[in-house]
């Protein structure tokens, strides 16, 4: 028998990728090669996508370009529209959003590999779209015009889930939220993604598989449960008492620890700042004391800090984004990432397919159905 791999195939190496690292010593999280913080201190999410999609920074003209393809790709098909209209009002956007971007590989077909980088083009144009025309359609049945002018993604978005422009703040903390979440190596949903790239599947099909991934608590999922755990506390103190019940429970603290990072999250440092910014705009100053001491407690408690999506949480608040709302955000930043892995997984194509090693019952003689 093989020696079996860790649990979860933790530390394994399971592939090559020029995209990104992830914690790597005396580097940090880069995308190409650029540290995380200079990204989102002097860049915006349509160039880390534009790097991302195409290997470089964008020049002037080429970010233009690009801005007015994007623009060009919000709107929304009519049968896509009545798909979302018939939806039931209580699905999870992420569902919402994996039927979307399913229902898009039926109407608009990649065809050919060629056809990648415009199909992941429209899928970061759209998918915002198709999030804010559901939630209003079933909100409050409105039909929105799903076209702005907007100049970026995270002014698009914000301004079609609250129907009018975002303040510099709140567009700012969006475009940075937003470049945090676009890409990070070899995590769960990008690896789903890449080996359903692996088959020679489409687009559509790898990126509605990342989606299905994203969705859960120990992955996306980790930023909605840490905003409804903070929302159970009036105050710091109870948020203490109460951490220290559910760690002597061995509960999970959503929003905490993680795979590869052992020490720090550095998307954890980004967002934060921007999160007080926002909490002292806003008036929120408790949820940033209850936040700040979850962190003090799962620190000296759990030795554990704070990852990407707990502090997330609460800039999304102040951005008066409703929760079940936060993962799918992170998925219209995060078909940036998965779009650029599937045409590195095609570019050196190879089946990923893994071995098990079996622990079933040993051969049995097959009985007539009955004599069993
Ligand atoms: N809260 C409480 N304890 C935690 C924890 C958390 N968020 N994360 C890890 N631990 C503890 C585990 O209980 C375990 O303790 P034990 O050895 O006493 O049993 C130990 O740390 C190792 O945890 P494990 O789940 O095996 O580590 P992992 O490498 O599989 O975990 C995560 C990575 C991200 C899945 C894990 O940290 C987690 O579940 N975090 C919460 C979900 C989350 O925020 N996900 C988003 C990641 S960006």
């Amino acid at each position: 028998m093989s020696r079996l791999p860790p649990g979860g195939l933790e530390g394994m190496v399971a592939g090559q990728t020029g995209l990104c690292t992830v914690g790597l010593d005396g580097v940090g999280l880069t995308y190409r090669g650029y540290a995380i913080e200079d990204l989102t201190s002097f860049s915006s999410f349509e160039e880390v996508s534009y790097l991302l999609l195409y290997g470089k920074l964008p020049t002037v003209s080429e970010l233009a370009d690009y801005h007015r393809r994007l623009a060009g790709g919000r709107s929304i098909p009519q049968r896509l529209k009545t798909v979302l209209e018939q939806l039931p009002s209580g699905s999870h956007p992420m569902d919402v959003l994996r039927t979307a971007c399913s229902t898009l590989g039926c109407l608009e077909p990649e065809g050919s590999f060629a056809n990648q980088a415009p199909c992941a083009e429209r899928l970061l144009a759209v998918m915002p779209s198709a999030l804010a025309y559901w939630h209003h359609f079933h909100q409050s049945g409105i039909r929105i015009n799903e076209v702005t002018d907007a100049s970026g993604t995270a002014e698009h978005l914000l301004l079609l889930l609250h129907g009018k422009p975002p303040t510099d703040l709140h567009r700012q903390a969006m475009d940075v939220s937003l470049m945090l979440y676009a890409e990070h190596e070899f995590n769960a949903s990008t690896f789903t993604a890449r080996v359903v790239a692996s088959t020679l599947s489409d687009i559509h099909s790898a990126i509605t598989a990342g989606i299905g991934a994203l969705r859960g608590p120990l992955h996306g999922g980790a930023n909605e449960a840490a905003m409804d755990l903070i929302d159970r506390f009036s105050d710091a103190d109870e948020a203490e008492k109460s951490l220290l019940e559910m760690l002597a429970r061995k509960e999970k603290v959503m929003g905490f620890g993680h795979r590869v990072y052992k020490e720090n999250d550095p998307r954890s440092d980004i967002i934060k700042r921007w999160a007080k910014m926002l909490c002292d705009d806003c008036g929120l100053t408790n949820l940033i004391a209850i936040s700040e001491r979850i962190e003090q407690v799962m620190q000296r408690e759990k030795r554990l800090f704070p990852n990407v999506d707990f502090y997330s949480a609460s800039a999304y608040r102040c951005m008066g984004i409703a929760t079940p709302m936060f993962t799918p955000l992170f998925v219209l930043s995060r078909i940036a990432g998965w779009s650029a892995h599937i045409f590195e997984q095609r570019a050196d194509n190879r089946l990923i397919r893994p071995a098990a090693n079996y622990i079933g019952p040993s051969p049995q003689a097959w009985l007539p159905i009955d004599q069993r």
